[in-house]
């Protein structure tokens, strides 16, 4: 029986990077919404962990979403077990090596492209094939494209690419009856972003976390950083019914912190 009344009851998701953060949380507001959910990460253990957590009905993958193959066979799998497939959220990505663009490596450069871009591409093309009868399509930029951020060549030139994706995507799927929508978060409390947080043996400082926290928020009107169930609510709502008539757009969930026109 459905938690909630977003009309996604009954649905069937699938939510990429769902092993942590932005993609956790979303897979278990799919889950609270009545949605069946497939969690996958190339993170096994943390795949099962949400998908545990997200209850009866859900499912754990463990693939790598640059493994185009793997993407495609998934999908196909979840379709042909399910008989339909209603939503793909595209929310795996990874942050690169930080340097300038006139130094990024091209190891670095195809590591960016293939996890922030390449991959988004397979899962919307699998996903696209499955919906026969309609859908929804949820990609995760980042709010880096919003200005110009020195120094995260590999990580910010891709997620560029997600906003280009999101848009042709709308306008070639859209008579298909399928919605092609993207997320912009600004700065949220992930695993990601406490990255910056750790000492060298990868444990958690917490004044740290406090200063680089604090030093964000200075810079957002609603002066702190936001949590990935604040952008996994966003995640839902364009991926359910409510958001019939959008598509083609960017939602950007950042406190404030950039306010295009
Ligand atoms: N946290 C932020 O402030 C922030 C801001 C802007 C954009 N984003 C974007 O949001 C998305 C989620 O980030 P997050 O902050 O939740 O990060 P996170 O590190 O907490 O979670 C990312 C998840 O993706 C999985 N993943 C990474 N590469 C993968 C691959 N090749 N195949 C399958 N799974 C893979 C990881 O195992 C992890 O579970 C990313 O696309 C990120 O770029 C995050």
């Amino acid at each position: 029986m459905a938690k909630d009344d977003s009309g996604l009851s009954g649905r069937v998701a699938v939510v990429t990077g769902a092993g942590s953060g932005i993609g956790r949380a979303s897979a278990l507001a799919f889950a609270d919404a009545g949605a069946t959910v497939v969690c996958l990460d190339r993170d096994g253990p943390a795949a099962v962990a949400t998908a545990e957590e997200a209850g009866e009905g859900a499912i754990a993958a463990c693939l790598d979403v640059t493994d185009r193959t793997a993407v495609r066979r998934l999908v196909e799998a979840v379709r042909y077990e399910h008989g339909r497939l209603d939503v793909y959220a595209n929310i795996a990505g990874a942050i690169t090596d930080r340097g300038p663009v006139g130094s990024v490596t091209e190891e670095e450069l195809d590591r960016g492209l293939a996890v922030n871009l390449k991959s988004l591409v397979f899962g919307c093309q699998a996903a696209a094939a499955a919906m026969t009868a309609g859908g929804a399509i949820v990609n995760v930029g980042s709010g880096t494209v919003d200005g110009a951020v020195a120094d995260l060549a590999a990580y910010s030139i891709p997620k560029a690419g997600v906003l280009q994706l999101t848009r042709s995507l709308a306008a070639e799927l859209g008579p298909a009856g399928i919605r092609v929508n993207a997320v912009s978060p600004g700065y949220i409390r992930t695993a990601m972003t406490e990255a910056h947080a750790r000492d060298a043996d990868g444990r958690l400082v917490e004044e740290k976390l406090r200063q680089v926290d604090e030093g964000q928020s200075e810079r957002i009107p609603l002066r702190r950083p936001g949590s990935a169930a604040e952008v996994a609510a966003v995640v839902r709502f364009l991926a359910s019914p409510a958001a019939s008539y959008v598509t083609g757009q960017i939602i950007r969930v950042n406190g404030g912190s950039v306010m295009p026109l």
